[in-house]
């Protein structure tokens, strides 16, 4: 394709506009429409860029010949119809995190994008940031040693959702990262919450995510925190990292840090613990708004037909640790299994806690 990229954004929110000026601002991108249900949002849009044709009913915009592909940056809810109407309409389709609201939605998107020949990809913004991309390489270059847990926590006060909680809402930035790190499927979620605000939509989540080797993630979500936390830590057998993205600079530092046990000892006298203390350093990160290497990257995946990073796939792991969450919730925090899609096992399965086997039957039926 030599002429540029047109494209269409759909939902000029709070997100949308940040898509609206990444897209506007890539010489191979021409942003040729926005569309709102709400006239209000559509007039805040249409003020920076008058250019850019408004529309309010989404079918004028899905229906527009001159649309190669369309950004859907609406609520969760809207994701699956939105998108399916897109490729439908034969546009390549980049669909905001989370892809959509059940696993079956997903592979029903993923099904018509191959079968059309179409780009389907996924927001997860933080793959595209410096700070996720040289925690990756540093993992895979194997300096941190072989990972033992990651912690996250993702507080704030607000901003409350009402089609999702706040594992839906807030963890998949994390669940992206970890996944991308261990380059691993989880085998069991674990998730406890609760709804303190709106009744029915969870507000505090705390959930687990366990690995094959005996790793572990943990990921805390809340919109009811006074103070606003973005940390990551990764914990190696060799040394640590601690990730911070609300530090302007800075966001990582390397810990030279770790306990051994001694291999051998006769006596508990000689038995001691071994603490490094190293130093610890701070990589240099290239800065880049990593949106906007997120919207180049869709451009150039349409450009040359390849796999997007964040993939129709990638946005379906996510949402099928989400639903394992949401099942975990109901049960309290009981762990739930995952097992490796093949397209036809069923998705989630809860495992058998042996004194509610009955309520576990009535689950899985
Ligand atoms: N990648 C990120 O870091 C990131 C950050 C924030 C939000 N998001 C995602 O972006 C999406 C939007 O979130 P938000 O916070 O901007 O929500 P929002 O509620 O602020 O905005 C959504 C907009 O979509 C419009 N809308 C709803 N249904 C529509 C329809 N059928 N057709 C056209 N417009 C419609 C609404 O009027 C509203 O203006 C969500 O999926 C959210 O998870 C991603």
């Amino acid at each position: 394709m030599k002429r540029p990229l047109t494209v269409g954004i759909i939902g000029c929110g709070y997100w949308g506009p940040l898509l609206v000026r990444n897209f506007k601002s890539l010489p191979d991108c021409q942003l040729k429409a926005v569309c709102d249900l709400n006239v209000e949002r559509l007039k805040h849009v249409r003020a920076l860029y008058p250019d850019v044709e408004g529309m309010t009913q989404t079918q004028q915009l899905l229906n527009a010949t001159n649309i190669d592909a369309v950004v859907i940056a609406t609520p969760v809810k809207h994701h699956y119809s939105l998108a399916k109407a897109a490729l439908l309409a034969g546009k390549h389709a980049f669909i905001e995190k989370p892809m959509a609201s059940s696993s079956a939605e997903c592979e029903e998107l993923i099904e018509i994008a191959n079968r059309k020949g179409l780009i389907l990809m996924l927001d997860h913004t933080f793959l595209y940031s410096s700070p996720v991309q040289k925690i990756a390489q540093i993992v895979q270059a194997g300096d941190l040693g072989e990972i033992r847990y990651i912690n996250c926590r993702r507080l704030n006060l607000g901003l409350f959702q009402k089609d999702i909680n706040v594992a839906w809402d807030l963890a998949p930035h994390d669940i992206s990262i970890i996944l991308h790190i261990l380059d691993e499927f989880p085998t069991t979620v674990n998730c406890q919450g609760n709804a303190h605000i709106t009744p029915g939509v969870e507000d505090v989540t705390n959930m687990s995510l366990s690995f094959s080797r005996k790793r572990f993630a943990t990921i805390q979500s809340s919109w009811l925190e006074p103070r606003k936390i973005r940390e990551m830590t990764i914990v190696g057998t060799r040394r640590m990292i601690v990730y911070d993205d609300l530090r302007t600079r800075e966001k990582i530092r390397i810990y030279d840090a770790r306990v051994e046990r001694p291999p051998h000892y006769d006596t508990f006298a000689e038995f001691q613990y071994s603490y490094h203390y190293g130093d610890s350093y701070i990589p240099y990160l290239h800065q880049e708004e990593p949106l906007k290497l997120a919207c180049q990257h869709f451009a150039d995946c349409i450009r040359t037909n390849s796999q997007p990073l964040t993939d129709g796939r990638k946005g379906l792991e996510m949402v099928r640790i989400l639903e394992a969450a949401s099942a975990s919730l109901k049960k309290n925090g009981a762990p739930v299994t995952l097992s490796e899609s093949n397209g036809t096992a069923p998705l989630v399965t809860p495992v058998k806690q042996p004194e509610e086997l009955s309520q576990v039957e009535a689950f899985a039926g």
